[in-house]
């Protein structure tokens, strides 16, 4: 067995000399082509990275959404008969119509957990009602801060909606927490002996989401008593791919030959996840084993089923005057609240030509007049405001012609040719609209399926996932990945690298490649002569098409560095570097050729600051 050196990044700062008398200086030392990956792992290297998943008893699923949260689970058992036995968890029992709940946090003034989801939601406007509110910490929607957030730090913090901050880290270890500890306790009431750890967990996340937001969750999951070994993230659409695929097998056992075709061996299928922070589009292909590969990386944009809520508030904010509404928000809170339900709820049943009406308290009411510019498509009567159906047509084109034309351009792509399936999936693809303009625009070439839950796909999915880890076999590099020497170094000079701005970045991973979970993805050889025993070596990532050969700060992200320990002092030494991919990162591993000595070093996402406190 090969001794593996484990070293912490980012504390060793090293000075490394590349031998220039040898251009092969950074060679790689198998073939990777589009195709397929033709680098071998050494088998004693290729064991590092096998997915540790203990044995597990019941797999348990936490679907944390922008608007809802959901969890559900199975037992090992009950998948091995019917996989589609699948137990959603009631989160709360406010909230009886659906078995997700909103994405709300309560902690008390000393920042201690109160509640989660609908419970908080009515708490807060308990507490708004005797003007206790102010000291307490109220979230809500925070997903999205991590999508739009570049510089995410295991230290950022978030804004609760009366503007005080708390570590977002700690917001959503506590959310984790909370429902993991509900599943938990369902599971051990049900099967007598049931330890923390005989339970998988599955935490979807956006395919959208970066790498650091990815790794992010990966620490909040931690925090919440969630060890890495027993985890799994998985993407949204691929969840959602994988419950279809299952679906189908079901109709087949039935004898229902509806949906055979879409999700035979070979079929290529688009999955668009329409939920309320983001649309995540992924395509997806069945393999002969029954496992998905993705065929095109997975995109998408934030114009999820809440844009539609924020347009109607600020088209009423236009309307009945942004002083206004600042007012009925700060002073009655509860009202306010209850007008955003009402929104919600009117927006739900709404056709493509249906005008939405909103009631509005009586002391609002009285001080709106609405502007000459405004009266053909906004009208007061008695205690109604009333928008017209031309307007929200306006307000869901935003949101329909962005998703459709990019729908329609990803279609085009020639790894979209034989896709014959689109699937919509999320709880915005519920709505009506939405249903017609796919209908209107895809009907024709593709077969359209919408479950018939379509906000439980996801959830359901991602319990599949995790009795499958070996379900999604492929995934495709988003970024360009590779290594950032020095220019003074590659130029011929004794350099310390870790003192020059300019570094020349070595691409090893190519944007679009093809990436096997748990499998090695590349290997490099390289060769170099250091001044110290140790040699730091520096990751990064772009998301351009084509990267550019000197990395900056606006076009290159460092994503983690590896700290090898160089014997030969002073000397050559040769590093066979290998990458290899496990579900939700990338992890490097140096071999020293001549000693065969393994320094494992993973990807750090997210730059930890030196005095982190743990909460
Ligand atoms: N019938 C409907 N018509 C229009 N919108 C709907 C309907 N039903 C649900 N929605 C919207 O769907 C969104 C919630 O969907 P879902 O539960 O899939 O989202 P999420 O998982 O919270 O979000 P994300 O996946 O972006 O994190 C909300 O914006 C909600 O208003
Ligand atoms: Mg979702």
């Amino acid at each position: 067995m090969v001794p593996v050196g484990k070293v912490s990044p980012f504390n060793i700062k090293c000075e490394l000399l590349l031998q220039l008398d040898n251009d092969d200086v950074f060679r790689q030392t198998n073939e990777t082509d589009f195709d397929g990956i033709t680098a071998k792992a050494e088998s004693n290297i290729a064991s590092l990275f096998q997915t540790k998943k203990t044995p597990f008893v019941a797999v348990g699923a936490i679907d944390f959404g922008t608007t809802y949260s959901g969890c559900a689970f199975s037992t090992v058992q009950e998948f091995k008969t019917n996989p589609l036995k699948i137990d959603t968890l009631q989160l709360d029992i406010t909230n009886a119509s659906s078995f997700k709940t909103p994405t709300a946090l309560l902690l008390t003034p000393e920042g201690r957990f109160h509640s989660f989801g609908a419970t908080a939601e009515n708490e807060y406007v308990t507490l708004a009602q005797k003007e206790e509110a102010n000291s307490w910490y109220y979230f809500n929607r925070f997903k999205m801060q991590l999508y739009t957030n570049k510089e995410l730090t295991s230290n950022m913090v978030i804004k609760e909606v009366g503007g005080k901050t708390m570590k977002a880290m700690l917001v959503f270890a506590f959310c984790i927490e909370y429902i993991k500890d509900k599943v938990l306790s369902t599971l051990k009431n049900a099967i007598y002996g049931l330890d923390d750890n005989d339970v998988h967990w599955v935490i979807t996340v956006p395919a959208i989401w970066n790498d650091q937001a990815r790794k992010f969750m990966i620490e909040a999951s931690a925090k919440a008593g969630i060890e890495k070994e027993n985890l799994t993230l998985a993407l949204e659409p691929e969840c959602a791919a994988m419950y279809c695929r299952y679906l189908a097998m079901d109709k087949k056992e039935h004898g229902d030959n509806v949906e055979i075709k879409a999700f035979d061996e070979n079929a290529k299928f688009m999955v668009v996840d329409l939920g309320g922070g983001t649309i995540d589009i992924t395509m997806a292909e069945v393999l002969s084993t029954g496992q998905l590969r993705e065929i095109y990386n997975a995109t998408g944009g934030p114009w999820g089923g809440n844009y539609i809520n924020d347009q109607i508030i600020k088209t009423l904010k236009d309307v009945i005057g942004w002083e206004l509404i600042r007012n009925f928000q700060a002073d009655d809170y509860d009202d306010y609240l209850l007008m955003l339900r009402q929104v919600e709820q009117i927006k739900r049943g709404l056709d493509h030509n249906s005008e939405l009406t909103v009631s509005i308290p009586e002391k609002i009411l009285q001080n709106i007049k609405v502007k000459d510019s405004c009266v053909q498509y906004v009208q007061v009567k008695k205690k109604y405001i009333t928008l017209s159906a031309s307007l929200m047509q306006k307000i869901f084109s935003t949101s329909v012609d962005s998703m459709i034309k990019h729908v329609e351009n990803l279609l085009q792509k020639k790894e979209a040719c034989s896709v014959s399936t689109i699937l919509l999936v999320g709880g915005y693809s519920a709505s009506n609209i939405i249903q017609r303009a796919f209908r209107e625009k895809f009907d024709k070439k593709y077969k359209i399926i919408i479950p018939l839950t379509p906000d439980m796909i996801v959830l359901k999915g991602a319990v599949i996932a995790g009795h499958r880890v070996e379900a999604i076999v492929g995934r495709m590099a988003k970024y360009h990945y590779g290594l950032g020497f020095s220019a003074a170094a590659v130029s011929g000079r004794s350099i310390s690298i870790g003192d020059h701005d300019n570094k020349t970045f070595f691409s090893i991973i190519k944007k679009g490649q093809k990436i096997i979970v748990g499998e090695v993805v590349t290997q490099y050889e390289i060769v170099l002569k250091a001044k110290s025993t140790w040699a730091n070596l520096e990751m990064y990532t772009t998301k351009d098409d084509n990267p550019r050969t000197i990395i900056d700060m606006e076009h290159f992200t460092k994503i983690g560095n590896i700290s090898v320990k160089l014997p030969q002092f002073k000397r050559e030494s040769i590093l066979i570097l290998t990458i290899s991919y496990d579900e939700t990162e990338f992890k490097v591993v140096a071999t020293d050729k001549n000693t065969g000595r393994c320094f494992v070093g993973t990807c750090e996402f997210l730059e930890k600051e030196s005095n982190q406190n743990e909460y």
